[in-house]
């Protein structure tokens, strides 16, 4: 079975990778969908969420990096996948994941969404924390691959 991971991942961190690793295990292949919104607010480009994502998932040879715009539901129907990926981590999550998991269903019947259950040590773990302690120098070396931390400490030394 192929599946669609969607997500910002701006930067990609363990707990996404825990979850791509799991899917690459588990399912035939993985596309892994960055999301590129014009209307939210990114601290990585497009390109450079991709770039490193590329880098940190070389080793699963069936997963493949790929960006999208607008609906998920034509994203989805364009690569001709209906299950999509989603990891939960704290009852914080579920209401919204709940939401987009309904209007996708409502805008095609085809989608399935699939959830995946954060590893414990990384239910505290998201990208919007990894970037809140890399501009107030703290340590991110236990969240993030080397790669990111590297990439994040460059982008904060660059001014924003
Ligand atoms: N630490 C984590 N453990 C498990 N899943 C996670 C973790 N961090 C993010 N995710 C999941 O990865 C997906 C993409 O998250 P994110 O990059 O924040 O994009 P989005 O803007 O779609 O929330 C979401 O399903 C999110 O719940
Ligand atoms: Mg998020």
């Amino acid at each position: 079975m192929k599946v669609i991971y969607p997500g910002s991942f701006d930067p990609v961190t363990y707990g996404h990778l825990d979850i791509i690793e799991r899917c690459s295990k588990k399912f035939d292949y993985v596309i892994i969908a960055v999301l590129n919104n014009v209307s939210k607010k990114e601290f990585f480009t497009i390109d450079e969420r991709i770039k490193l994502l590329e880098e940190t998932t070389k080793e699963f040879r069936n997963v493949e990096i790929d960006s999208f715009s607008g609906l998920l539901a034509d994203y989805a129907k364009e690569k001709k996948c209906s299950t999509m990926i989603r990891g939960l981590r704290a009852v914080s999550d579920y209401e919204y994941e709940m939401q987009m998991a309904l209007v996708n269903k409502k805008l095609d019947p085809d989608i399935e969404t699939l959830f995946m259950v954060s590893r414990s040590e990384y239910v505290y773990l998201s990208s919007s924390i990894v970037k809140e302690i890399a501009l107030n120098g703290g340590s991110i070396d236990c969240f993030v691959p080397k790669i990111i931390e590297k990439s994040l400490k460059n982008k904060i030394r660059g001014g924003l």
